[in-house]
């Protein structure tokens, strides 16, 4: 597995990719849900690359951005485990040598659910993604349905901009107790990833949006929004001042 961290060695690792070529990009961290996304690349692709670079520009917070969690050992040693081609490190200057001047931003779905909670978020993600998409070169990319709103931006971005890169949706994997898996998860305690299984009960019960979010206040949820679009219901909500996300298409 090649680790590279400068587009110089990214370059010339790009010259060993043979047949189709599927990415999978990340902020580390990485557990079973990552996992799932590189399983389906491996799966389909001859080549595999997945990048880990926790992208400050999504986030709105400094302070989610100081906490978010990181393992980099683990993710690489998990990563060689699953038989990833390559590996891109990047830091900050490798990947915004304009220091943010350009962004990609979009005017309508991004400003709402997540986005009108976390000004500016999706311009993040949606500049980062374009970036790594013309390094990598892939032909295909993967990312989880969890974060349903990011994927079908992303979508959106890739059939504006007429990109060559195929976006696969892959299912969102859950613990047992329904919770789906999150890299913020780590930060929770026992008693809150307990009460935070609720979450997923609630977004999938027949209750109204209104009537699911009253249910989440009172079990002691900081609820942001329960919204149902186009018969997809969307929560989020943060316990522990950990904030999760979820969605689910209703019955
Ligand atoms: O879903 C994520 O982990 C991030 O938003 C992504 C797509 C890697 C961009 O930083």
């Amino acid at each position: 597995m090649k680790i590279c961290k400068s587009l110089e060695d990214l370059r010339q690792a790009k010259k060993l990719i043979h047949g189709k070529h599927g990415f999978v990009p990340t902020m580390g961290a990485l557990h079973a849900g990552h996992f799932s996304l590189v399983k389906k690349a491996r799966e389909e692709n001859d080549f595999v690359s997945v990048s880990i670079f926790v992208n400050p520009t999504q986030f709105n917070q400094a302070s989610d951005l100081e906490n978010y969690p990181s393992s980099l050992e683990e993710d690489l040693a998990a990563l060689k485990d699953l038989g990833v081609d390559l590996v891109f490190l990047p830091d900050f200057s490798t990947l915004y040598p304009d220091e943010y001047r350009f962004k990609i931003s979009e005017n309508d779905f991004s400003k709402k659910l997540c986005g009108h909670h976390r000004p500016g978020h999706f311009d993040g993600v949606l500049t980062v993604v374009i970036k790594l998409f013309h390094l990598m070169g892939a032909e295909r990319a993967y990312f989880g349905e969890k974060d349903f709103q990011q994927l079908s931006l992303i979508r959106g971005m890739v059939e504006a901009f007429f990109m060559p890169i195929e976006i696969i949706a892959v299912p969102t994997v859950r613990e047992t107790t329904g919770l789906a898996l999150s890299s913020r998860n780590s930060r929770l305690s026992p008693e809150a990833r307990d009460k935070a299984s609720l979450l997923y009960e609630k977004l999938r019960s027949k209750s109204s949006d209104q009537q699911v979010l009253a249910d989440l206040q009172k079990a002691g949820f900081d609820v942001d929004y329960v919204e149902t679009i186009e018969n997809r219901r969307f929560v989020a909500a943060s316990i522990e001042g950990v904030r999760l996300i979820d969605n689910e298409v209703l019955p």
